[in-house]
C-alpha cells in the first residue's frame, strides 16, 4: 500500500480483537515504529525510523503482552524480557478497562530523561531544562506513535494512542527515577461487527 493509501485509512479503532498478532507482523510493527534503518546516523550512532531530539533516542517502548512486558531492543532486533504477567489492563485508565480492554499488544511510551541530558548528539542548553525536555519527549513518543498509526493502517489493524496509570505503571515496571511512563497504544486486529 502506498503511504498515501495509508495515510487515507489511518484512524483510531478502540475495538480490538483479543487474537494474538503473528511474531512476525508484531516485529515488523516495532521495526515501523521505531527500529534502526541506517546503522550509522547522525552523530555516529544509528538512525531510527523516528526522529528524535538530538537523536538522543530517549523513549523506549515497553510491549506488553498476555503473558509478559519486554522492552523493543531495537539495535538488536530482539525483545527483552522485564516482567512477567499480564499488565495490560494497567496501560488503560481505569475509565478505559470495559469491552475495550482485549487488546493484544500494549505498546507502552516510555522516556529515559538521562538520554536526553546525556546525550552523545548536539549538546544545546534545552536538554538540560525541564520544561524543554518534556516538549522534547512528547513530541518525539508523537512521532512513533504516529509510525504506529501508519503501519496499522496499511496492514489493516487496529491502533489506539491513549492515556494510562502512570504512576502504576511506574511502580509495577519497577522504573529508575529518570524513567517516566507517557502514554500507550492498543494494537490488534479490529473486533469484527
Ligand atoms: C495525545 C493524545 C492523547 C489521547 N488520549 C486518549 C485517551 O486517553 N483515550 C482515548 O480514548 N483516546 C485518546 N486519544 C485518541 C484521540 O481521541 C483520537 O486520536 C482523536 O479522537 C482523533 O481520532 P482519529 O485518531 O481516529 O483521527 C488520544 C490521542 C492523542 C493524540
Amino acid at each position: 500500500m502506498s503511504v498515501f493509501a495509508a495515510l487515507q485509512k489511518r484512524k483510531t479503532t478502540r475495538e480490538i480483537s483479543a487474537t494474538p498478532l503473528p511474531l512476525q507482523l508484531l516485529s515488523n510493527l516495532l521495526w515501523a515504529a521505531y527500529g534502526v534503518n541506517r546503522k550509522i546516523g547522525p552523530f555516529g550512532i544509528a538512525g531510527r525510523t523516528a526522529a528524535s531530539a538530538s537523536n538522543s533516542q530517549e523513549i523506549d517502548l515497553y510491549v506488553a503482552l498476555s503473558e509478559g512486558v519486554y522492552v523493543y531492543d531495537a539495535v538488536n532486533n530482539l525483545l527483552v524480557p522485564t516482567m512477567a504477567g499480564d499488565f495490560r489492563v494497567d496501560a488503560l485508565t481505569p475509565g478505559q478497562r470495559g469491552i475495550d480492554a482485549k487488546a493484544p499488544v500494549q505498546l507502552i511510551y516510555v522516556v529515559d530523561v538521562h538520554r536526553l541530558t546525556h546525550t552523545a548528539g548536539f549538546q544545546e542548553p534545552g536538554l538540560q531544562d525541564p520544561e524543554v525536555q518534556k516538549s522534547y519527549y512528547f513530541v518525539d513518543t508523537g512521532l512513533i506513535a504516529g509510525n504506529v498509526y501508519l503501519f496499522a493502517a496499511a496492514q489493516g489493524l487496529a491502533a489506539w494512542f491513549h492515556n494510562c496509570d502512570k504512576t502504576g505503571l511506574a511502580q509495577q515496571l519497577g522504573l529508575r527515577a529518570e524513567q517516566r511512563v507517557l502514554f500507550a497504544q492498543s494494537i490488534g486486529y479490529p473486533e469484527k461487527e
